[in-house]
């Protein structure tokens, strides 16, 4: 239902990357687009899911200059907790590119996680400086409310059993996120993905193969039938000497 209704402004920023608002049904949200690194058959991770190591060392870099493209970066609360992300922008030239475009160093880091028991010491608070915005829900103890507050996190509580994911995104907008990166997993990028709220789709495939029916792929969730398959547009193939495949996607509206 939102689709129909959608109204993109499309803007260039001060270093020509696109940036695009877009109203739904009277909700505004940042442009958005999922970044993922995956095998051949299509998995993120091993059946063991510790976060395999999966790109080659130009993807990190291409990863890199994506997350100092953008506002914020968005994870799941399984990727939050399990593999303790930093979420920050790893070379120091594009961070001072950043600041030279007044930005700070890192985008605001974004976690979208049912219940925040997030540890003190992780690498996820910690690493930076970075702003920090949580979307949880009332499964998350006073006590980790709190706690989060103290260490200067902006913390949404919903009254839900799951977050809002289009709630989320409209105060993203509301606190001047333009430009959103998800970096997975794979059930928060199916949820975007079937609610609408991706643009963009950009996969690493790297010349390997892990198998495992239980290992997360890009998208999971309960899955679509074949009616409702969310339909993407291939408008970039690169084929890479390290032997990976980057493809780029936009979402068919
Ligand atoms: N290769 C890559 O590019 C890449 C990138 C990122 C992650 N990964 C891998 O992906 C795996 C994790 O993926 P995952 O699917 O298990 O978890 P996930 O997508 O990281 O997190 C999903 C969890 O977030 C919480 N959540 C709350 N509200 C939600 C909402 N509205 N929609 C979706 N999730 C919501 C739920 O927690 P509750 O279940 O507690 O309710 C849900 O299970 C890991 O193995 C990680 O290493 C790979």
């Amino acid at each position: 239902m939102f689709l129909h209704i959608r109204t993109l402004t499309r803007q260039l920023g001060d270093n020509g990357i696109q940036r695009f608002i877009i109203e739904a049904a009277g909700v505004k949200r940042p442009f958005s687009f999922i970044n993922v690194a995956m095998t051949a058959d299509g998995k993120i991770d091993t059946v063991q899911r510790k976060g395999a190591a999966i790109s080659s060392e130009r993807d990190k870099e291409r990863v890199d200059k994506l997350r100092a493209e953008s506002d914020a970066i968005m994870v799941g609360g399984r990727t939050l907790l399990d593999d303790d992300p930093k979420l920050t922008v790893k070379s120091e030239a594009l961070r001072l590119e950043r600041a030279a475009r007044g930005l700070p160093p890192n985008p605001i880091k974004v976690g979208i996680v049912t219940e925040a028991n997030i540890n003190p010491d992780s690498q996820f608070l910690n690493v930076g400086p970075a702003n920090i915005v949580i979307f949880t829900t009332r499964w998350t103890s006073k006590h980790h409310i709190s706690l989060l507050k103290s260490r200067g996190v902006d913390v949404y509580v919903d009254d839900s059993e799951k977050v809002n994911l289009a709630k989320a995104l409209d105060t993203l907008h509301e606190l001047g996120v333009d430009r959103l990166m998800v970096e997975g997993g794979a059930t928060l990028n199916y949820e975007l993905l079937r609610l609408g709220l991706v643009d963009e789709v950009f996969a690493y495939v790297a010349p390997m193969i892990f198998g495992g029916a239980n290992a997360p792929t890009l998208a999971a969730g309960p899955g679509l039938e074949r009616g409702e398959a969310i339909p993407l547009k291939v408008v970039d193939v690169e084929k890479w000497e390290d032997g990976g495949v980057l493809l780029k996607y936009i979402l068919e509206r």
